[in-house]
């Protein structure tokens, strides 16, 4: 397919999900600066009072960009729930797809799960139906919302994956994320077979230090993971959110990756603590 050019250039709906801190609250912050004047964007998550924070930052940043904040939990099984969704975000808002020459989605909500079981020690279905609810099911359901909204070739439409190296590599205590990330990654993949006109960035930011980074390193039981990021820690190595955000962005605006190949600029940079696991 051909390549679209300046992503940034475009007058763009955005949906960032998890936006209500860490990376996905870096990513609203850097983007509003970035997409032309009247662009909009949609900033998704539970904690509404957080969102709420985050919109105040950006009005004050970026007034020219449009915020608008929609609870959302990505683990919802109710019937519906995800129908319609960007539907109603347009005309709740008196806008329409017609606005726009590119609506992209960002899938960046998830979360580890338990981090204190082995692969073995998952007996209890609904636990484990629920992290799938949340960090796949959810995920799916929301993108193919926003592909019944944005159904035609026009506005362009672009998807960002949040991956992790761990779709890629194996981390102990994190098996059900690995999965997840594993299964989302294919997801896109096969997506972008399917439906060759929408770009796909599948892209996994390195070890950045976020409320997620900082549960997993005091809560896992895997010594072999603690002892990971406590070295990459000491070492200056881990990211901020704002240095992972910037590395995406250029991702992005240089636009060369192939569509829904997992991308991943820090894989080298934490090859040398990958060996004690
Ligand atoms: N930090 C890292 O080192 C690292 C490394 C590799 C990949 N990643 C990936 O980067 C992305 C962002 O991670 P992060 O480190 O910024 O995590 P984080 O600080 O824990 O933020 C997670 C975000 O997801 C939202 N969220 C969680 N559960 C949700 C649900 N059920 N429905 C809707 N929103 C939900 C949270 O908001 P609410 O609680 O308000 O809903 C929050 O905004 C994730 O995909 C993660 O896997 C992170």
């Amino acid at each position: 397919m051909e390549k679209p050019d300046q992503v940034f250039h475009k007058k763009s709906f955005v949906a960032i999900t998890g936006a209500s801190r860490g990376i996905g609250r870096s990513m609203a912050l850097k983007f509003a600066a970035m997409f032309p004047p009247k662009s909009v964007l949609v900033l998704m998550a539970r904690n509404v009072e957080a969102l709420e924070i985050v919109r105040t930052e950006l009005m004050t940043l970026t007034p020219n960009v449009t915020v608008i904040i929609r609870q959302y939990d990505q683990g919802k099984t109710d019937q519906g729930y995800f129908d319609g969704i960007f539907d109603s975000v347009l005309s709740e808002n008196k806008i329409t797809k017609g606005d726009f020459e590119q609506a992209m989605l960002v899938h960046n909500c998830a979360s580890t799960g338990d981090k204190d079981r082995t692969g073995l020690q998952h007996c209890d279905g609904d636990r484990v139906r629920s992290y799938f609810d949340t960090n796949l099911c959810g995920m799916i359901l929301l993108n193919s919302s926003f592909f019944s909204t944005f159904c035609g070739p026009s506005p362009a439409r672009v998807i960002v994956n949040i991956s992790s190296g761990g779709a890629q590599r194996p981390a102990p205590s994190l098996s059900l994320y690995c999965a997840g990330k594993a299964a989302r990654d294919m997801f896109f993949r096969v997506l972008s077979t399917e439906e060759p006109s929408v770009r796909i960035l599948t892209y996994a930011p390195g070890a950045v230090d976020t409320v997620m980074l900082q549960d997993l390193e005091e809560n896992t039981s895997s010594l072999a993971m603690q002892t990971m990021i406590n070295g990459i820690r000491e070492d200056g190595k881990l990211l901020t959110p704002e240095a992972a955000v910037d590395d995406l962005v250029y991702v992005l605006q240089e636009n060369k990756f192939n569509n829904a190949e997992h991308v991943d600029n820090q894989y080298k940079k934490y090859e040398k603590y990958r060996e004690t696991m």
